[in-house]
């Protein structure tokens, strides 16, 4: 179905042709927009912002840019389109008929993992909510703002389905999506990472690159679910969910080029030499890669997790790209793990394959996170240096699951909390590091101009200049 811009809601799923639910996700609009004005962007809403709109849920020419001010931004409801031969794809039921509606017995499980996604995307737009002024470029600022209007409308996506199909109980969550706040000492957000503040650049191309793409691995299990309207809001937040790793993966990369450039000037590979010129030695881009990598691999949970498995029996959430996997019921597989021996070593366990659904698909993170590190390689490569960015072990500063706790080096290797304590200024941000990042942030608003401590990117955005007047002010 085309989507509808006349409705008060723009929608694809027929909104009008249901009163009663338009007439409450219309009710919750205003309260959405209030917490889009308090919590954010600050002081940015009534700038004109070159932003993407989507007009269709086609993979293909599925958007229209223009400026708007964000506040006007036509949020709405956007489901792939449904296909009606889908069949449930994995679990105790594989092969069955998909679901258009919640069968009574997994409502309480399916509302407590919308509302879990669903609470991640507004968390990130109030972590962000600070770094508009700090921009180093409009170019910059348009994506942040870009990204954040796509996490209002990923909100949308959850609240549409919380207020569609989970009746009252929906709607008290879709309030309650807004009562939490990032960093709320009484009412915070549901996951750690989405309560860290983000209070410069570096940490955002972390953030889209590292959390984001925790986003995309969530969506993709997500979508194999058997809850056919969950499955189909979820691939066409994917669409949108590019853009954002995008914008981490090129921010990173631009970074490491600034940095190579004035390394190749200064000849000198000094970070203290580097850092008095203005840019990010690459030490520190490791540091916070350390940090955000880290915080990222506790989002998918525990090595081992019943509740992982009875998503799968149960046909709920399912591997990224189940289809991919050649059996579908996986209940005479193992999965082997390594796990501390509790002597200061590693042990091999193998726990059943379902169990370690949440192991799997954080493997499947793990890959996608090192095509990144790879493609900038490279670059430090080719300008002749042999530093090298690398992803620390999974096991390396965990907060959830086996190793929680447990103090590794970078590389996974068991140590004494005496030493782990010593060095972990060389593996994390340090005061001083963050001290020297926040000094670099200056927003930069003029138009074409770009902050000293960042390469321009390759290209504008669609196929408009580098310079382009991305943001008018006002
Ligand atoms: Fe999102
Ligand atoms: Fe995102």
């Amino acid at each position: 179905m085309s989507i509808n811009y006349q409705d008060r809601i723009p929608n694809n799923v027929d909104l009008g042709s249901n009163r009663t639910l338009q007439r409450a996700l219309e009710h919750w609009q205003p309260e959405f927009l209030n917490w889009w004005q308090e919590l954010g962007p600050r002081d940015f809403q009534v700038a004109d912002v070159y932003l993407r709109t989507a007009t269709s849920v086609d993979a293909k020419g599925w958007a229209t840019y223009g400026y708007v001010r964000m506040p006007d931004y036509r949020w709405g409801i956007f489901l792939a389109d449904r296909d009606a031969e889908r069949r449930i794809g994995f679990g105790d039921s594989y092969g069955q008929e998909v679901w258009q509606q919640i069968p009574g017995e997994y409502r309480a499980t399916l509302r407590r993992l919308i509302v879990t996604q669903g609470d991640t995307e507004p968390a990130s737009v109030e972590q962000q909510r600070m770094l508009g002024h700090i921009a180093p470029s409009l170019y910059d600022m348009r994506n942040l703002f870009q990204v954040n209007v796509e996490e209002g409308r990923h909100l949308w996506a959850m609240v549409y389905l919380l207020h569609a199909y989970f009746g009252r109980d929906g709607r008290e969550e879709a309030e309650e999506l807004l009562e939490r706040h990032s960093g709320d000492a009484d009412k915070p957000r549901i996951l750690g990472t989405f309560n860290e503040p983000i209070r410069d650049w570096l940490s955002f191309f972390m953030f889209t690159y590292f959390t984001d793409r925790d986003g995309k691995f969530q969506l993709k299990s997500l979508a194999e679910s058997s809850f056919d309207p969950l499955a189909r809001t979820c691939s066409f937040m994917l669409t949108e969910e590019a853009h954002h790793m995008f914008v981490g993966d090129t921010g990173i990369n631009r970074v490491v080029r600034r940095t190579l450039e004035v390394m190749k000037e200064l000849n000198t590979e000094d970070p203290v030499a580097i850092r008095n010129a203005g840019a990010i030695d690459l030490p520190t881009v490791q540091k916070y890669l350390n940090f955000w990598f880290s915080s990222s691999l506790d989002l998918f949970g525990s090595e081992t997790s019943s509740n992982a498995a009875s998503y799968f029996a149960n046909g709920l959430k399912g591997r990224p790209d189940e289809s991919r996997y050649e059996d579908h019921i996986a209940t005479d597989q193992v999965y082997s793990l390594e796990v501390p021996n509790g002597n200061g070593g590693i042990k091999t366990e193998e726990i059943p394959m379902r169990n370690a659904m949440n192991d799997v698909t954080r493997g499947s993170y793990v890959k996608d996170c090192d095509m990144g590190v790879t493609r900038w390689n490279r670059v430090i490569e080719k300008a002749g240096y042999s530093f090298r960015l690398s992803l620390p072990s999974t096991r390396f500063r965990r907060n959830i699951g086996s190793w929680a706790g447990v103090p590794t080096d970078p590389t996974g290797k068991p140590i004494a909390q005496d030493e782990f304590n010593t060095q972990i200024g060389n593996w994390l941000p340090s005061d001083s590091d963050r001290a020297h990042i926040m000094s670099l942030m200056h927003g930069v608003h003029e138009q074409g101009k770009m902050a000293a401590w960042i390469a321009p990117p390759d290209r504008g955005i669609n196929n408009n200049p580098v310079d382009y007047e991305y943001v008018k002010m006002h």
